[in-house]
């Protein structure tokens, strides 16, 4: 293993009828709350009914940003930070998905920031300071709830990037599973597609002696693919919604990753497909993982080995490293496909005429992947593999 310090503030409030806490938590990161919220499903759920009287019971002063975008936009930031300024807010608290917490992210580094929130995106300036952050999880996908990770999408310069600062990870988060049972099938599919990927992300490194991490992402992959064909026929089952809002944490917030890199190729190739097509971050990563793996087999067969024999159960007798790697990269593809994950780019109406544009933007700061180093050229290749 490498050497590593392990850090991660975010306390986790989870489990049934939790939503509560805000009441005690909230006010002790003072009076003025910035309530950020999606296109509307809190209201249609009842959430944002509750989550008001809870802020009324403890007379919070109440300004609300509404209409986050899925894949976040530069531009709801602005109005966010905008609205922070003028109100003097003490507190952001985020309502709903990754989309609504790395929005609200964005605002509490922007408002502590004098230039435009995008340097930070850019690499151009560091966070120095946020705003606190508390969170209301409403969808099991990102682990944004407790990391300080945020992607916001620049629809002027077709950009989608990230940054993570250990100012802006949430100080609690509040998981209740019943929160999710209201997520539409194909959302919940997308969900845990993009945990899994956060796991296989972390799972392709070229360390050695990793029995601990390597035994902790098989179990949460193993978990999922146990859980997921029976929660897609079953949306309101609460300890299936449990099992995946607790994978969906673990997968990103550092616990399963410690001591190595992990390769992270993957998401920035997806980013710059849904930073053109504004396509589901989750649908993406469904078409572009299985077809890395494919494209990087060569780096280490053994580490495919390990993954499809301890995850998918491949047999071994008979073959090489490499036959039950595929083996495994195959039964990857075929397990999203029976829930119901898109395999390929026509399957979001995209076709080669935009490839050469998107690989050109996943290498903006150079060659990129910690398992396997990619330019320009891979990264088209692996495009090509999933049109
Ligand atoms: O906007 P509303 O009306 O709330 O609807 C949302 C949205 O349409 C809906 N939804 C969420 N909870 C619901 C619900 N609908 C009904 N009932 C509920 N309980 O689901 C849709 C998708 O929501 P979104 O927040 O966009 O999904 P997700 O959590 O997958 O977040 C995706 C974003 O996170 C970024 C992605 O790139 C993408 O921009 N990521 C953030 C990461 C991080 N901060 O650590 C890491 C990830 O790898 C990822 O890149
Ligand atoms: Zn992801």
């Amino acid at each position: 293993m490498e050497a590593f310090t392990f850090h991660n503030p975010t306390e986790l409030i989870f489990g049934k009828n939790k939503t509560e806490a805000l009441k005690t938590e909230l006010p002790k990161y003072g009076n003025k709350v910035l309530l950020v919220y999606g296109g509307g499903s809190i209201k249609r759920t009842g959430l944002y009914d509750q989550v008001m009287g809870y802020l009324k019971e403890i007379g919070a002063q109440v300004t609300e940003l509404a209409g986050v975008e899925p894949n976040p936009r530069l531009t709801t930031v602005h109005k966010g930070v905008e609205l922070c300024r003028q109100n003097n807010i003490d507190i952001i608290l985020a309502v709903g998905g990754g989309s609504v917490i790395d929005c609200s992210k964005a605002i509490a580094a922007g408002s502590k920031y004098d230039g435009d929130v995008w340097d930070i995106l850019t690499r151009k300036a560091a966070v120095e300071a946020a705003l606190p952050l508390a969170v209301v999880l409403t969808m099991a996908a990102t682990g944004s709830e407790m990391n300080g990770g945020s992607v916001i999408s620049n629809t002027e310069t077709e950009e989608k990037l990230s940054f993570g600062s250990p100012f802006t990870y949430p100080v609690f988060s509040i998981l209740d599973p019943q929160n999710t049972f209201s997520l539409p099938k194909d959302q919940t599919v997308y969900g845990m597609v993009d945990m899994m990927s956060h796991v296989l992300e972390h799972y392709f490194h070229l360390e050695e002696n990793t029995p601990v991490q390597d035994g902790f992402c098989e179990t949460l992959l193993r978990t999922v693919i146990e859980t997921a064909p029976k929660l897609i026929n079953d949306l309101e089952n609460y300890e299936l919604r449990e099992s995946i809002m607790y994978v969906g944490t673990l997968a990103l917030n550092g616990m399963v990753s410690m001591g190595f890199r992990g390769d992270w190729a993957t998401h920035n190739i997806e980013h710059a497909v849904s930073a053109v097509y504004d396509i589901p971050h989750g649908g993406g990563l469904a078409i572009l993982f299985p077809n890395w793996m494919k494209y990087n087999l060569h780096v280490k067969p053994e580490r495919f080995k390990k993954l499809a024999v301890n995850v998918f159960g491949i047999e071994q007798a008979g073959k090489t490293d490499a036959q039950i790697g595929e083996e495994g990269i195959n039964a990857l593809r075929a397990f999203w496909t029976s829930i119901g994950a898109p395999s390929r780019l026509a399957d979001y109406d995209i076709d080669d005429s935009k490839l050469d544009l998107m690989a050109e933007k996943t290498v903006k700061f150079g060659p990129f992947g910690n398992f396997a180093k990619l330019d320009k050229e891979d990264v088209l290749e692996i495009y090509r593999l999933s049109l």
